[in-house]
């Protein structure tokens, strides 16, 4: 049987994940491959923690370029994750003509373009199944199982941290700062939590997803993005009411000449099965023309669920090695010649449904001046709702909006905060259709 040997950059809870995987599952995966999948090194600058991993003939070193310049190594993993150092490192295992396994999807989202033409220059193969959306098999959905499809749209849960903090607010009618808190303490929110709560770690995977779904070069400048921060539970409870749950949503569509995408908090009837989808848990929705739809659901993280992920890469690659062959499906699903620049729409051109929130001083006309202004700017109201009066003289007046452009909305809103009708600023929540809206 052919060994195929494997060095592991970053021995943190994946890496240890991954280890774990490649020794529990030694047998099967080697009826599955046809090959011996033999764990050779493994680098980290912290060699003393002990993960509690059995390492048997596995070398655990402090350099990573023991690593990337052993002759020996076929696939080197990356699991240190960001784009600084471990994308140096991506590089020179590239050029050194390794095939590379990563779950980095910062990296691939800032600097994908750029590793995909050195994997090529140098003839390899670059794979990073467990980059989005944990253990569910996206990327290879896309870029196999769907080769057939056009990919009409996209809508994924793709932040367990999000999603868990917008499940507590809804159920426990808890602010945001409190859950987070919360989260952290039980270690589902990273002390730093920017990344996830603030959209961006949602938008590195729409930027990989967008890309293979299609065939467009990646580009996460372009994406808007949105995180959860001002959700408070007095939107979830007026969302709850219009029968509508709060996700953060990664949003993509085709049109004829450019692409959406965009990373917000969305409100979704409770038809939609995502508005389902609680806690930490993944999910994503493909509207493709041949298949109708399709969903994913699963664990957007953890040891196993990812380590599994990056499995499924070892395997592929190792089985394109036992074949003699490699690069035989290409990295981002199309060719590197047939990818195709197509511009992400500019926001403010999106047309969608609005929630829009404002806090009304409870006066006679303030309503009429509100609508009127929203008129002005073309935005037609489908339902007005208003909560009960407030003992400092405010009172929350909630409106629907039919469809609306982006700029119009925009627009108006900030006219109505220029008037003395409104304090603070409006709260404004998009509405993603159903198709019958
Ligand atoms: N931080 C991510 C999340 C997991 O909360 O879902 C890794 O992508």
């Amino acid at each position: 049987m052919e060994t195929i040997n494997i060095g592991i950059v970053g021995y943190g809870v994946v890496g240890a994940g991954v280890a774990k995987l490649l020794k529990l599952k030694k047998q099967l995966l080697e009826a599955r491959t046809g090959a011996l999948l033999n764990l050779k090194t493994i680098a980290d600058i912290d060699i003393e923690t002990d993960r509690g991993i059995e390492l048997g003939e596995t070398a655990l070193v402090r350099d990573a370029m023991q690593v990337i310049d052993d002759p020996d190594i076929d696939i080197v993993v990356e699991l240190i994750g960001g784009d600084t150092i471990a994308k140096d490192f991506t590089l020179k295992a590239l050029e050194n003509k390794k095939h590379v396994v990563t779950a980095n999807k910062a990296l691939l989202a800032g600097h994908g373009n750029e590793l995909v033409r050195t994997a090529r220059l140098n003839q390899v193969d670059l794979a990073f199944e467990a980059s989005c959306g944990g253990c569910m098999p996206i990327i290879k959905s896309l870029r196999e199982s769907l080769v057939a499809n056009d990919i009409n749209s996209m809508s994924a849960i793709l932040n367990g941290t999000c999603n868990y903090i917008l499940t507590k607010i809804s159920q426990d009618g808890s602010e945001f700062e409190e859950v987070l808190k919360k989260a952290q303490e039980l270690g589902f929110a990273e002390a730093e939590p920017s990344l996830d709560v603030d959209g961006h770690d949602t938008a590195h995977k729409l930027a990989i997803l967008n890309s293979l779904a299609h065939g467009m070069e990646i580009n996460l400048e372009n994406i808007h993005v949105e995180g959860i921060r001002n959700i408070t539970p007095v939107d979830i409870e007026f969302a709850r009411d219009f029968g509508y749950t709060i996700k953060l949503l990664a949003i993509s569509k085709i049109h004829d000449e450019h692409v959406e995408a965009r990373v917000h908090p969305t409100m979704i009837t409770k038809s939609n099965p995502l508005s389902h989808v609680d806690h930490s848990m993944n999910a994503i929705a493909i509207d493709a023309d041949a298949t109708g739809k399709t969903m994913l659901y699963g664990h957007g993280a953890g040891m196993m669920p990812t380590a599994s992920a990056v499995l499924s890469d070892i395997a592929d690659i190792a089985r394109n090695i036992i074949a003699k062959t490699k690069r035989r499906v290409p990295i981002l699903g199309y060719p590197e010649e047939n990818i195709r620049p197509i511009p992400i729409l500019p926001m403010a051109e999106l047309f969608t449904r609005y929630y829009l929130r404002f806090e009304a001083q409870d006066h006679p006309g303030v309503l009429a001046k509100i609508s009127g202004i929203l008129g002005e700017n073309q935005i037609s109201i489908k339902s007005v709702h208003q909560k009960g009066r407030q003992s400092n003289g405010k009172v929350p007046v909630v409106m629907i909006s039919h469809r609306a452009k982006e700029l119009w909305v925009q627009t108006a809103l900030s006219q109505i905060a220029a008037t003395d009708s409104v304090v603070g600023e409006p709260v404004v929540i998009r509405i993603e259709e159903d198709e019958q809206d």
